[in-house]
């Protein structure tokens, strides 16, 4: 699995945490940035994480910031881009069965590293169901193609 990662400044402390514990499970991450704890602004690594899933080169994205909040909004703009704020486990599950979200926020400022490690880990190896829940993300994809639903 190629999995995208980014945060703001806010996130890098947790995004190096997360991109070593992934790399250690053996897997892809493709690391957007940002790469120190200097300020900077959170929409663009949202938008660097998210563009990364839409051009196929990740199969999976996570993001965060302060709150996971921001950087959610700007990855949420991009078309395709289904991204969960999840703090607690049975969020990140449900958003991948039932939502088939790709993206996964997490707020530095929010949670601690073991909690976030554990949200990440059920986050990618829960699959989507679809089914029902199918036709009800279509009608996500409708919205942003201005259909009605
Ligand atoms: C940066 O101070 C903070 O606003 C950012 O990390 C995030 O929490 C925004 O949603």
């Amino acid at each position: 699995m190629r999995v995208a990662l980014g945060s703001d400044h806010g996130g890098y402390e947790l995004k190096e945490t997360i991109r070593k514990h992934l790399e250690a499970q053996g897997l892809k991450v493709q690391d957007v940035g940002t790469y120190s704890s200097d300020a900077v602004d959170y929409p663009k690594y949202g938008f660097a994480v998210g563009c990364a899933i839409t051009k196929g080169e990740a199969d999976l994205g996570i993001v965060i910031c302060g709150t996971g909040q921001g950087i959610s909004m700007a990855a949420n703009k991009i078309p395709g881009i289904r991204a969960a704020v999840c703090s607690e486990t049975f969020s990140a599950r449900m958003a991948r069965e039932h939502n088939n979200a790709n993206v996964l926020s997490l707020g530095a400022r929010v949670i601690g590293a073991g909690l976030a490690l554990d949200i990440v880990d059920i986050f990618l190896k829960t699959e989507f169901a679809g089914g029902r829940h199918a036709h009800r993300v279509d009608l996500i994809s409708n919205i942003e193609r201005g259909e009605n639903v």
